[in-house]
This record gives C-alpha cells, sequence and structure tokens, in this order.
C-alpha cells in the first residue's frame, strides 16, 4: 500500500514536506496503526504517538486522507490510496504526527471537569438511581482523543476562547450529574459568546467522533438548559 505522511522535524526541517512510504500489510495486521508501525521499521524517524492498540487510549488521533480518527481502529481496507496522514488540523505541530495538547487540555480543565459538592459525605457512596446513571450514556465514554474539536473551525479560530465540543460534552456530563451541586455557576460559565456560544453548530465534531459520541447535540442541550427550556 502507498502512503504519504506529513513530516517536520523543526530542529531539522526549515519547512514541512510529505513523505512517501509503501509497505505490504500482513493478513493479521488488517489497522492503519499495523501498517504505520510498519512503516516505522523502515523509518525509525517518524514520530506519533500510540499506546492501547484498542480504541481507548485516544493517542494515535491522525487526519486520515482529510478526516480525524484513531490509527488504530481504522481498518485499512476502508482507505483509498495513496494513504495520506497529516497531525490533527488546527493544533501546533511538535514533530510530524505529534501534536501539541496544551490549549486542548486547558479547555478541558477549564470546565472543572469533576464532581462539585459541598454536602456532608454520606457513610459510603453518592448514589444514583438508574435513570439518573442513564443520563451519563454517550458522555462519559469519551476518551479525549480530540478528533472532534480538532475539526471544529470554531476551535482553529478561537483555540484560547472557545472550549470547543470536547470540553463542551464533559461541561455537559457534569450539568446533568444528579450528585452535582454546581450546575448554575457552570452554566454562568459557560454564557459567554465565545465559551459556548462560538459554536456555529457546523456538526463536523459529531461527524468524525470515533466513539460515536454527539458533541453537537451536548452543546445544543447546554443552550437549553440556558434558556430554562426542558432537555
Ligand atoms: S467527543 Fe469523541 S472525538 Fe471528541 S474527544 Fe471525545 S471521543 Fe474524541
Ligand atoms: S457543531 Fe459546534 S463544536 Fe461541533 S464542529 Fe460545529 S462549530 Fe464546532
Ligand atoms: S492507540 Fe489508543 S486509541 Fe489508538
Amino acid at each position: 500500500m502507498k502512503f504519504s505522511i506529513f513530516r517536520y522535524n523543526p530542529e531539522r526541517d526549515t519547512k514541512p514536506y510529505m513523505q512517501k512510504y509503501e509497505v505490504d500489510p500482513a493478513p493479521d495486521e488488517p489497522m492503519l496503526l499495523d501498517a504505520i508501525l510498519r512503516i516505522r521499521q523502515q523509518d525509525d524517524t517518524l514520530g506519533l504517538r500510540k499506546s492501547c492498540r484498542e480504541g481507548v487510549c485516544g493517542s494515535d488521533a491522525m487526519n486520515i486522507n482529510g478526516r480525524n480518527g484513531l490509527a488504530c481502529i481504522t481498518p485499512l481496507d476502508t482507505l483509498s490510496e495513496p494513504v495520506t496522514l497529516r497531525p490533527l488540523p488546527g493544533f501546533p505541530v511538535i514533530r510530524d504526527l505529534i501534536v501539541d495538547m496544551s490549549a486542548f487540555f486547558k479547555q478541558y480543565h477549564s470546565i472543572r471537569p469533576y464532581l462539585v459538592n459541598t454536602e456532608p459525605r454520606p457513610e459510603k457512596e453518592r448514589l444514583q438511581s438508574p435513570g439518573d446513571r442513564e443520563k451519563l450514556d454517550g458522555l462519559y465514554e469519551c476518551i479525549l482523543c480530540a478528533c472532534c474539536t480538532s475539526q471544529c473551525p470554531s476551535y482553529w479560530w478561537n483555540p484560547d476562547k472557545f472550549v470547543g465540543p470536547a470540553g463542551l460534552l464533559q461541561a455537559y456530563r457534569f450539568l446533568v450529574d444528579s450528585r452535582d451541586r454546581a450546575r448554575a455557576e457552570r452554566l454562568d460559565d459557560l454564557n459567554d459568546v465565545y465559551r459556548l456560544f462560538r459554536c456555529r453548530t457546523i456538526m463536523n465534531c459529531t461527524e468524525v467522533c470515533p466513539k460515536g459520541l454527539a458533541p453537537s447535540r451536548a452543546i445544543e442541550k447546554i443552550r437549553l438548559m440556558m434558556t430554562g427550556d426542558s432537555i
């Protein structure tokens, strides 16, 4: 299979370039990450992040033939050639396919991604009804791979001001958690022309999420909560 891969080492290169590779995928190595690891046997200077190989850690997110995804769960037989690999768009490149995630995680931490509850602690744990627990489905599964945020044009222009779809999905996850007591503060913090309202409902985020989540729906529900409409 033929590949064209973005290369850039700021310590060595004056500008980025695309490098061509060719590999024969083994029958028992059906995923894109398998092929990239074979390429690395030819050229160990190629930089990328990866860990779990199971679509769980979120570290091998990249732009695959123009669309963000996880290399480890992308079957090679779904890809047209040359398979073109680039780093996540809109994020600063550290080297080759490795991007700087600092701004992404700064936005994630800004939504206070933890339960806020100052009521006295129960003896064992804070319980939820099955119905309240169900409200977290489709939200807690996010692996913070950044595929959505990196595909969002609103985030490209305002990474320091717009929380972005991944952070907003998590904001909604805590807004609907029956154990949290900071709903009003959380809504107040997001009620801003940039932090939430920079979303233009372009839907790229939901389109590319490798876990099948829908950040755009979560964003819509936060807006409805702000206006007091039912969710
Ligand atoms: S919502 Fe989906 S695409 Fe976005 S960070 Fe979470 S898992 Fe990745
Ligand atoms: S729906 Fe909103 S958050 Fe999602 S890609 Fe579009 S502008 Fe970005
Ligand atoms: S290597 Fe962990 S999600 Fe792909």
